[in-house]
């Protein structure tokens, strides 16, 4: 979805609660019927939130997705490597602290 189409839902009551939710930690699900709008207002909420927080955007398509290991590899190759090279230092720390427990 083109960048112009974010200013499509300015100031709108679906886009607001959709930032409101990020910044709360939220999970967020857009329903609605097909062609209804969902993945621009999906994008133009990312986006806006990202520009506030400094973050990266990345899209992962799971459709036709069966299993959690298909997800996790489609969800790590979208990453970019900066993010991946960081990976094992938390992967280490999951470890340390089951070993822990
Ligand atoms: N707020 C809007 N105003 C006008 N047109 C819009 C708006 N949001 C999306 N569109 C247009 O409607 C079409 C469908 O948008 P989009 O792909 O975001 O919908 P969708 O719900 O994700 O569709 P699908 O169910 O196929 O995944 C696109 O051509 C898009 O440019
Ligand atoms: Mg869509």
């Amino acid at each position: 979805m083109r960048k112009d189409k974010e200013s499509l839902f300015e100031g709108s009551e679906e886009l607001n609660k959709l930032i409101n939710a990020l910044h709360a930690k939220s999970w967020v699900a857009i329903l609605g019927p097909r062609m209804a709008g969902k993945t621009s207002l999906a994008w133009a909420g990312a986006n806006a939130f990202a520009e506030k927080m400094k973050y990266k955007v990345i899209f992962v398509d799971l459709k036709n997705t069966e299993t959690s290991r298909q997800a996790t590899k489609k969800i790590l190759g979208r990453l970019p490597k900066s993010i991946l090279d960081t990976l094992p230092k938390y992967i280490a720390e999951i470890s340390f602290s089951t070993g822990d427990i």
